[in-house]
């Protein structure tokens, strides 16, 4: 196991991403709601860069008692990044993907220490 460093403490902002080198890999680095998330960069439909889209809340679909919808609203909790090349989403928390949860990006360990952001290959 290897300790790479990708970033100085605290030079990652909530909400914010990074896409660094590790030897032959690249990976996307996340920090969301203060936890920090790391996942391959070569998404899973055609190998685009997965990480470096868009980043956007969870649409969701809300069905009241009487089983009619009341519209589509942007979720308070899930966020997904969406792969640039065809609009593959992958969420934040967890690398699956949104439309099959049963693909899910590689992901890596990432260990934040007070000399800096560290992921873990
Ligand atoms: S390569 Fe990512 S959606 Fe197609």
């Amino acid at each position: 196991m290897t300790e790479t460093f990708v970033a100085k403490p605290g030079s990652l902002s909530d909400g914010e991403r990074m896409v660094v080198a590790v030897g032959e890999r690249e990976i996307g680095v996340f920090r969301h709601k203060g936890k920090l998330y790391a996942y391959s960069n070569t998404c899973l439909h055609s190998g685009g860069p997965a990480c470096e889209g868009l980043i956007i809340a969870r649409v969701e679909e809300r069905i009241l008692p009487d089983k009619t919808s009341a519209g589509l609203f942007f979720s308070d909790d899930d966020m997904h990044f969406v792969c640039p090349w065809h609009g593959y989403e992958y969420d934040i928390k967890t690398g699956e993907c949104a439309g099959d949860r049963k693909l899910k990006l590689r992901s890596y360990p990432i260990i934040e220490k007070s000399n800096g952001i560290f992921v873990v290959t």
